[in-house]
């Protein structure tokens, strides 16, 4: 039998994993003590906090839970075990670029991803760049990498993938580097790193293109200052249970304090498109929190592609699931990169889906769903934690069995525990 979502949830979510790995980071690189509340104890998250131990930042943890770290100049950091985490490899090969020395490694996942959309950029503004060991290799594409301090000169770089991380990798790299930084994106991804290095005193400005929806970020040489960070919960890590939520029509879900960034809420356009209720109490800051609510419904099909991807990227295995269990057609295109994240996506979703059931194609940019369908069945996961969750959450309306959840571990602690308590059966 498949479990039933009880109706009328609220609860919290853990802290918001892209926030989390900024805070820790930018935290090293501050003058100062930086205090975080609310962040992510995950692994992914883990793997920067190790990172900037490695590389002289002190982090403890106070009486009321609030996560310190004190920075400074960084020393080189020997071999830096990024584990799953692109976030953090991505944004610290940035960081290390203009500071302090290391050896980038991985898991097997994190190895295959594609690291040259940040090694090409960061070449250009003069990082000392090679493979790990003796055979320093200018033109390797994955990790393991290894980075030198060097002397850094700003560049103006127009975006080649939509990607919040080279975004950020970039940026990080021109506060270290002489004369002005320009990173131009045609289409807007995700912006914690602007919004945190403004509130930690770096030269900083964000300028719309003329044509379309992106924008041009230019920064300069700054020492960042410590700041008190509040971590916004997770907007991915709810989406599984706005997705419980919405394919259980009358049911009610309330996520308390998640981050709602514009730049983050794609989701909850989709599913409101959908036809699921979507309420959200805002309250402001320097990341916007809110109370949202989900209410299920008979969901149908729809189109998502264009500007609207980035901000939802993450979210789109479990949006797959959601076109499970909608009438009609769901397309997903311009979402390409899905084949570069810890898995290739586009083949896990689509695999996932007809293994329950459920009529799926792959495209080379995305997939379609036909809904309906769906009877169960044994799902891979392909150790992606995204996968596990989102095929976790299709169990609630037929028999599901996952490969594997330890993956959930990198991103999601407490999930499993959740999905145990909000279900009946
Ligand atoms: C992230 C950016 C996105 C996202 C990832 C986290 C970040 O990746 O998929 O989970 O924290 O900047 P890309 O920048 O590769 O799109």
């Amino acid at each position: 039998m498949a479990a039933v979502l009880r109706s009328n949830l609220r609860f919290f979510v853990p802290g918001d994993k892209s926030v989390s790995h900024r805070a820790l980071l930018f935290g090293a690189m501050a003058e100062g003590t930086t205090r975080i509340t609310g962040l992510l104890a995950a692994e992914d998250v883990g793997r920067t906090r190790t990172a900037i131990q490695q590389l002289g930042g002190e982090v403890w943890v106070d009486r009321s839970g609030g996560v310190n770290v004190k920075g400074g100049p960084w020393r080189d950091g020997g071999t830096i075990d990024c584990g799953n985490s692109g976030t953090t490899a991505r944004l610290l090969l940035g960081a290390l670029a203009g500071r302090a020395g290391a050896t980038l490694i991985g898991d097997a996942s994190l190895s295959r991803r594609p690291m040259r959309r940040v090694l090409d950029p960061l070449a250009r503004m003069g990082a000392r760049i090679g493979g790990a060991g003796d055979e320093r290799d200018a033109a390797r594409v994955t990790l393991p990498v290894s980075v030198d301090r060097a002397a850094l000169r700003g560049i103006e770089w127009r975006a080649e993938v939509a990607s919040a991380q080279v975004k950020s990798a970039i940026l990080l790299a021109g506060l270290a580097a002489e004369g002005e930084t320009a990173y131009l994106e045609p289409v807007a991804t995700r912006d914690h790193t602007e919004r945190m290095l403004r509130g930690m005193g770096a030269s900083i400005r964000v300028e719309p293109v003329e044509d379309g929806e992106g924008r041009r970020i230019v920064v300069s040489a700054s020492q960042l200052q410590a700041a008190e960070i509040t971590v916004p919960g997770d907007i991915s890590s709810a989406a599984f249970w706005f997705v419980a939520a919405a394919i259980h029509p009358g049911a009610r879900v309330t996520i308390e304090g998640v981050g709602v960034n514009p730049t983050r809420t794609g989701v909850l356009d989709v599913l409101r498109r959908m036809g699921a209720g979507v309420i959200v109490v805002e309250r402001g800051g320097i990341e916007p929190i809110a109370d949202v609510t989900v209410v299920g419904a008979e969901l149908r099909g729809t189109a998502i592609g264009g500007a609207e991807i980035p901000t939802l990227i993450d979210e789109l295995p479990a949006l797959a699931v959601a076109a499970a269990f909608a009438q009609g057609e769901t397309v997903v295109q311009d979402a390409a990169e899905l084949r570069v994240k810890e898995s290739d996506r586009i083949a896990a979703v689509v695999a996932g889906l007809r293994a329950i059931g459920v009529d799926a194609d792959a495209r080379p940019d995305g997939f379609v769903v036909r809904g309906g369908g769906a009877v169960g069945g044994h799902v891979i996961t392909e150790g992606d934690h995204r996968i596990a969750m989102a095929f976790s959450i299709a169990g609630l309306r037929v028999p599901v069995v996952v490969s594997e959840t330890e993956s959930i571990r990198t991103s999601y602690p407490g999930f499993l525990e959740r999905l145990a308590q909000l279900s009946t059966g």
